[in-house]
C-alpha cells in the first residue's frame, strides 16, 4: 500500500525541529556519487538555514559498520541520504529512533511500514526515474522552510547525475519534471534543446566530441584526431580570436552542419538510436561564469561523480553548498584526472579481450587489478553504452577492500528484459552474504572472494540463461 508522502514530510521536519529546540547535534550521511553529493548537500544547507547544529560526511556504501559507526559517533540525530536502504531494523536496533532515510533506491516491503523511511517507492514514485535522493532530500528541505526552493537547482543536477533525464529527448519525468520547472520560474536554470557534447561549455570542440561517450561513438570517442578532422569537414569555424570555440557557441545552422557529419560518420544499424541519443535537452545555469564547468547541468553532474570516485567528495560538497572560491580550480582538476583514468582504464578492458565473456544477451567483465571499486559503476555504464552493447546486461566486476569483490551491472541502451537488476543483486548478495541492491536498470553488489565462483554461477543461471530464455520467448 503506497503511504501519504505529506505525513512524512511533516513527521521528517516534526523531528528536526525538535532537535533544533533542544539543541542536538544531527548527522548528515551520504553517499559518494552525484546523487549523494547534492542530497547530502541540499538537506545540510536546508538544516543550516534552520539553525540546525550539523556536519555531512560521505561513505561509499552502507553496512553494518556504518551503522555502529553512527551509534559511536557523537551526534544525537542521523540523517541518512541515498543510502540506507534494506537497514532500518538494523538502524532501529542500534540507535533507536534517532534516524531520517531519505532516498530512492529500490527497497524490501517489510521497510514501506517504517517512518523513519522516507524512501519514494512508498509513496508510489518511481525512484529510478522520477526522483532521486536530491529530489527526496529537496522536497523534505522544503517541508523545513519553503525559502529553500532555490535548491531545487541542486536538485536537478542530482536527476542528471543518476541519468534520470529518460523523458522524450532526455527530458525529465514525474517529480523531476516538477522540480526542474521550479528551478526554471526562478530563473536559475535555461531548459533548452541542444547538442549534447560532453563540456558544453567549457571543451574545445573536438575535445568535446572526442570526450561525449553517451553515446559511445566508436572511431570518435576517445579519438581527437579523428574529431578533428570530423568538425574540420564539415566547414564550421573551430577557433575565434585565436581561441577555440566550445559546443555552446555554435549557432542553429552550425550545429546542423555538426550533426549532418556525425551521421554520416556513423551510418551503421545503431545510426538513429545514436542520433537520438545526440540531441536533447540541455540544462543551463546561467548565474554560473560563461565557460565554467559548473554552467552545464551535465558536466556539473560529472565533475561530482568524478569528485566521489577519486575520494574528494568535500570538494563536490563545498561546490554544491555555494564555494565558488579556490575550490573551483580543485573541481576542474578533479575532473581531467578522472576522464584520463577512465580513458585508460577502457583502453586495457578493450585491448586485453580474455577478461570480457559475450553471449548474444550479456557482457561479464573482469575489471580486476584494473579497474578500482570506486569506478566500477562508471565503467560499467560505459560499457553498457557502446553500441555493440545496446539491448544487452553488462556485469562488471573488480576487486574491494579487505578480500571483497564488487559487481556492478547495468541494462544497455534499449535492454527490453523483465530482469529487475536490484532483485537480482539483492537477493544473490544475501545468499552469499554480501550487500547488494540498486535499481531496475543499474545495480550493485559486494560479497568475499571465496564466494566469487558460487556468484558467478549464481548469476549465470539467474541473468545469462534467464536472458536467453526472455530473449527467445
Ligand atoms: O555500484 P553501482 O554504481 O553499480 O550501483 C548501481 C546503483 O545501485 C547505485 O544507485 C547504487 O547506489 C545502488 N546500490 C545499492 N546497494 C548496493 C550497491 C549499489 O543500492 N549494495
Amino acid at each position: 500500500m503506497t503511504k501519504v508522502l505529506d505525513e512524512s514530510l511533516s513527521y521528517f521536519k516534526d523531528k528536526i525541529s525538535e532537535c533544533i529546540k533542544n539543541n542536538k547535534s544531527i548527522s548528515v550521511t551520504t553517499h559518494i556519487d552525484c546523487d549523494g553529493l547534492t542530497s547530502g548537500s541540499i538537506i545540510t544547507k536546508a538544516l543550516v538555514r534552520a539553525g540546525a547544529n550539523c556536519t555531512v560526511r560521505t561513505s561509499k556504501e552502507f553496512s553494518e559498520k556504518v551503522v555502529k559507526s553512527l551509534k559511536t559517533d557523537s551526534r544525537d540525530f542521523h540523517i541518512i541520504t541515498d543510502l540506507g536502504g534494506g537497514f532500518a531494523t538494523n538502524l532501529d536496533d542500534v540507535i533507536g529512533d534517532d534516524w531520517i532515510v531519505l532516498d530512492h533506491h529500490q527497497i524490501p516491503d517489510k521497510e514501506f511500514d517504517n517512518q523513519n523511511v522516507i524512501n519514494s517507492w512508498k509513496y508510489g514514485i518511481d525512484g529510478g526515474n522520477d526522483i532521486c535522493a536530491g529530489g527526496m532530500a529537496y522536497l523534505a528541505s522544503m517541508a523545513l522552510d519553503d525559502k529553500n526552493s532555490d535548491l531545487s537547482a541542486i536538485a536537478l543536477i542530482a536527476a542528471l547525475g543518476d541519468r534520470q533525464d529518460q523523458g522524450e529527448r532526455k527530458s525529465f519525468t514525474g517529480m523531476n519534471f516538477e522540480i526542474a520547472n521550479t528551478a526554471k520560474e526562478l530563473g536559475l536554470v535555461d531548459i533548452d534543446l541542444d547538442l549534447l557534447l560532453a563540456g558544453r561549455e567549457t571543451r574545445p570542440l573536438p575535445d568535446s566530441l572526442a570526450f561525449t561517450a553517451h553515446p559511445f561513438i566508436e572511431g570518435l570517442t576517445w579519438n581527437r584526431g579523428a574529431c578533428l578532422s570530423l568538425l574540420n569537414s564539415s566547414g564550421i569555424n573551430l577557433k575565434e580570436d585565436g581561441r577555440w570555440r566550445v559546443p555552446s557557441e555554435l549557432d542553429e545552422n552550425e550545429k546542423r552542419q555538426v550533426i549532418e557529419s556525425i551521421s554520416k560518420f556513423i551510418s551503421d544499424k545503431n545510426s538513429t538510436e545514436m542520433m537520438t541519443e545526440l540531441i536533447g535537452y540541455t540544462y543551463t545555469f546561467p548565474k554560473e561564469d560563461r565557460r565554467s564547468f559548473l554552467r552545464d547541468g551535465r558536466e556539473f553532474s560529472t565533475m561530482l561523480n568524478s569528485c566521489g570516485r577519486i575520494n574528494r567528495s568535500g570538494v563536490g560538497i563545498a561546490i554544491c553548498m555555494g564555494d565558488r572560491n579556490k575550490i573551483l580550480r580543485e573541481g576542474e582538476e578533479i575532473l581531467a584526472d578522472y576522464r584520463k583514468m577512465i580513458r585508460e582504464y577502457m583502453k586495457i578492458l578493450a585491448n586485453e579481450r580474455w577478461r570480457i565473456s559475450e553471449t548474444e544477451t550479456c557482457v561479464m567483465v573482469n575489471g580486476e587489478d584494473i579497474v578500482p571499486e570506486m569506478m566500477t559503476g562508471t565503467i560499467s555504464s560505459l560499457i553498457a553504452g557502446a553500441p555493440k552493447n545496446s539491448g544487452k546486461i553488462v556485469i562488471l566486476r573488480t576487486k574491494g577492500e579487505e578480500n571483497t569483490i564488487k559487481f556492478s551491472s547495468r541494462k544497455s541502451f534499449s535492454c527490453k528484459s523483465k530482469i529487475n537488476l536490484s532483485d537480482i543483486m539483492r537477493r544473490g548478495a544475501e545468499k552469499f552474504e554480501g550487500i547488494g541492491g540498486g535499481h531496475d536498470a543499474a545495480a550493485g553488489a559486494k560479497i568475499t572472494k571465496d564466494k566469487l565462483d558460487e556468484f558467478l554461477n549464481y548469476l549465470e543461471v539467474n541473468v545469462v540463461k534467464l536472458q536467453s530464455t526472455d530473449n527467445n520467448q
